[in-house]
C-alpha cells in the first residue's frame, strides 16, 4: 500500500488537506493522526471491515477493544444506552481532553470495536487536528495508538512512519504530542467509577471532580498474580523497546550510585547500556549513553518524552536501559505505570 504523509499545522490545520483525509476515513481507509496524547490509527468506527484493518496493520490481538473518538460530547447518546451522572460530570470537566470513559454500548456500535464486550470506551480528543478530522469525517473514529502492537506508543509522525509505513493510507504529520502518554481510561458503568488505565488526566483531578474513585485492583500487578484487568489492553506487555529495561528506585543519590555500579558490571560483560535519567541527574553519568526524560519535579515533561526516549535507545542499539524511577504522583503515576510495563516489572530498590 502506498502511504501518503501529509504535513499540517498543529493549531491551524489546512482544511483541504484534512478534508482529503476525512474522505479516506469515510470510505473505509486508515488514517494515522495526532492527538494531544499520542498518535492514533483511525478508521470509521461504524465500518467493520475498516476497523478490522486496524487490527491487521498493528498486529493487535482481536480481544483488545478500541476507543471510539467523537468530535462532540453530544454524540455520546447515540452510542451508549445510558449516560451515568458521573460520566456526565467527567465529560463536562475533562472533555475535550485525555480522558476515555467506558459506558454501556448501544447496538449500533460494532462488536469488532468492543471485542465483544457490552461496553464501549469513548473519548473526545482536544488536539485541533484530531477534532477537526473527526468532525469533517462525520463518523465516530475508532483509534488505538498508531504503533505496532507491543512497541512504545508514537508521539511523533516519524514514530508512526517507522511502524506503519506501507500499512495505512495516510499519516497526518502535525509534530509532537503535548501529553505524550495515552488517555486515562475510567469505567463509568460502576459506582464509584474505576480507573482502568492511568493517563493524561491525573487521579487527583478525577478525585476532585467525582468525590470517590476506585482503581482497578489489577493495576500494577503482574498477570501471573492472577487478577484480570478490566481493560483488556492492560494485560499485554506494552510499551516495550527491544532493549531490556531495569527501573532503579530509591533516594536520588542511591539511584545514581546503583546505576553507576550496574553500568560498570554490564559494560564489563560487553553490553551496550543506555541510561534514562532526568534533568537533575543526567550530568552525573560521565560518557555513558544518557537521555534525560525531563525534569523529575515536573513529571509532565517526563510523560511527554518517555516513549520517544525508549524508541531512541532502540535506534542507538542499546542492550539494556537503566531507568531512574520518578515519584508516582500526579501524571508521574502514569509515567511509572508505563515504565514498569516497559521493564516487565523488573524494579531494583535501593537506599
Ligand atoms: O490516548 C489514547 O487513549 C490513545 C489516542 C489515540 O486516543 N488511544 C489509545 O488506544 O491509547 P489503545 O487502543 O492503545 O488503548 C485503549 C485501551 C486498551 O487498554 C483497551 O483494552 C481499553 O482502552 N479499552 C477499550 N475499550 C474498552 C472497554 N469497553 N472496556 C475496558 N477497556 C477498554
Ligand atoms: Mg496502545
Amino acid at each position: 500500500m502506498n502511504t501518503k504523509v501529509i504535513k499540517l499545522d498543529p493549531v491551524f490545520p489546512d482544511r483541504d488537506k484534512l478534508e482529503e483525509a476525512a474522505q479516506i476515513l469515510r470510505k473505509g481507509g486508515l488514517v494515522a493522526f495526532p492527538t494531544e496524547t499520542v498518535y492514533g490509527l483511525g478508521a470509521n468506527a461504524l465500518n467493520e471491515e475498516a476497523v478490522k484493518r486496524i487490527f491487521l496493520a498493528k498486529g493487535r490481538p482481536s480481544d483488545n477493544p478500541l476507543i471510539m473518538h467523537i468530535p462532540d460530547a453530544g454524540w455520546v447518546e447515540r452510542f451508549t444506552t445510558d449516560v451515568p451522572v458521573q460520566a456526565q460530570r467527567m465529560m463536562e470537566a475533562f472533555w475535550p481532553g485525555p480522558l476515555t470513559i467506558v459506558m454501556h454500548k448501544a447496538a449500533v456500535v460494532p462488536s469488532v470495536i468492543t471485542a465483544g464486550l457490552d461496553t464501549v470506551a469513548i473519548r473526545m480528543p482536544s488536539h485541533p487536528v484530531a477534532l477537526e478530522l473527526i468532525r469533517l469525517a462525520g463518523v465516530p473514529v475508532a483509534a488505538p495508538s498508531a504503533n505496532t502492537s507491543g512497541k512504545p506508543s508514537p508521539t511523533t509522525a516519524q514514530h508512526v512512519i517507522d511502524d506503519l509505513m506501507g500499512k495505512v493510507d495516510v499519516i497526518l504529520d502535525a509534530g509532537g504530542c503535548y501529553v505524550g502518554l495515552e488517555s486515562t481510561v475510567v469505567d463509568a458503568t460502576i459506582e464509584p467509577p474505576m480507573i482502568l488505565r492511568p493517563g493524561g488526566i491525573t487521579p487527583e483531578d478525577l478525585q476532585r471532580e467525582l468525590g470517590s474513585l476506585a482503581v482497578d485492583p489489577a493495576m500494577g500487578k503482574k498477570l501471573a498474580e492472577d487478577i484480570t484487568p478490566r481493560a483488556p489492553g492492560m494485560k499485554y506487555t506494552h510499551y516495550s523497546p527491544k532493549a531490556e529495561v531495569l527501573i532503579v528506585e530509591g533516594t536520588l543519590d542511591h539511584i545514581v550510585e546503583e546505576i553507576h555500579r550496574r553500568l560498570a558490571v554490564y559494560e564489563a560483560e560487553g553490553k551496550k547500556v543506555g541510561i534514562l535519567a532526568t534533568d537533575q541527574t543526567c550530568g552525573r553519568y560521565g560518557g555513558a549513553q544518557v537521555i534525560s526524560a525531563g525534569n523529575r519535579y515536573q513529571p509532565e515533561t517526563i510523560a511527554q518524552n518517555l516513549f520517544a526516549a525508549l524508541r531512541e535507545f532502540d535506534d542507538r542499539g542499546v542492550d539494556i536501559i537503566l531507568a531512574e524511577a520518578v515519584e508516582a504522583k500526579g501524571i508521574g503515576w502514569a509515567v511509572m505505570n508505563r515504565m514498569i510495563k516497559a521493564a516487565g516489572y523488573h524494579i531494583i530498590h535501593c537506599g
